[in-house]
């Protein structure tokens, strides 16, 4: 299987319609990679993997070699995806130049097809930048989590009609400024319906709806590696049992010596 590109993403939705929805899931490591790979269109090296796999707070603290490292993981681990690999925090916010400079690490450090940065208007012109320069930006509105600060919270976006007129602007500029995708997280059904409807690239939803023209989830949450999720967030496994069971299960034959048995044993001539 050949790996799909960002042009064939973007061919997916023809006069505004995408018949079959994107699948897109995070992925941090190569061995992940593999496992969802075969069934996804994209994989997003998020930088939500400042709080899934290095404990962080939130994704302020990721930095530009946390996403490099994880970025050349996943694109090893992977042979069909298209792989996104999010910009942090600090590294794209001060100028289209400073931008640049940090995308194009990412894409040579790392071999992936695009990258993820979060903002509307503001990086319009970033966006336009970028892409102009051989670089696909997949763009995040609505809920963007590097702005927890000024926002109050992790709250869904767009409850009053101002918000609402934001974000739908936000989506318009970034799609105009040549973002080949937008991620739409936390707002309320009608916005990204209304965005979907809007603008002629692929709606990635989070939290969003399902009249996006795909879905992202951090693959953790939807395996069940954490007891609290977001209330979009739905289980698709029990992971976390799955892990503990197996931890409790060896840790109680190390310690009335059944393991290791004669198989795993290895035996003089
Ligand atoms: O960092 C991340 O995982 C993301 C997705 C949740 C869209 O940005
Ligand atoms: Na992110």
């Amino acid at each position: 299987m050949k790996r799909l590109t960002v042009p064939k993403v973007m061919a997916r939705k023809k006069d505004g319609v995408t018949e079959e929805p994107l699948v897109m899931l995070t992925a941090y490591t190569a061995r992940m990679a593999q496992l969802l790979d075969q069934h996804c269109d994209l994989l997003l090296v998020g930088d939500s993997l400042g709080q899934v796999i290095y404990g962080l707070p939130s994704t302020l603290q990721v930095t530009l070699d946390m996403m490099i490292a994880h970025g050349a993981a996943v694109v090893r681990g992977s042979y069909h995806s298209v792989v996104v690999i999010d910009m942090p925090f600090g590294t794209y916010e001060a100028s289209p130049q400073q931008a640049f400079e940090n995308a194009s690490r990412i894409m040579a450090e790392t071999g992936a097809a695009a990258v993820k940065l979060e903002g509307g208007e503001a990086m319009a012109e970033t966006i336009s930048f970028l892409s102009q320069r051989g670089i696909p930006v997949m763009a995040h509105v609505g809920l963007t989590p590097q702005a927890v600060n000024a926002l109050g919270g992790y709250m869904a976006r767009g409850r009053s009609d101002a918000e609402e007129a934001k974000i739908i602007a936000d989506g318009k500029a970034v799609a105009e400024a040549g973002a080949f995708a937008v991620v739409i997280e936390g707002v309320v059904e009608d916005i990204a319906i209304a965005l979907t409807k809007a603008i002629p690239v692929p709606t990635i939803g989070i939290g969003a709806s399902a009249e996006c023209d795909g879905q992202v989830l951090v693959t953790e949450d939807m395996l069940g590696m954490f007891e609290r999720t977001p209330r979009f967030v739905k289980r698709y496994g029990d992971i976390a049992a799955v892990i503990s069971d197996t931890a409790a299960e060896y840790a109680g034959e190390v310690r009335d010596r059944s393991f290791p048995g004669e198989a795993q044993v290895y035996k003089a001539k």
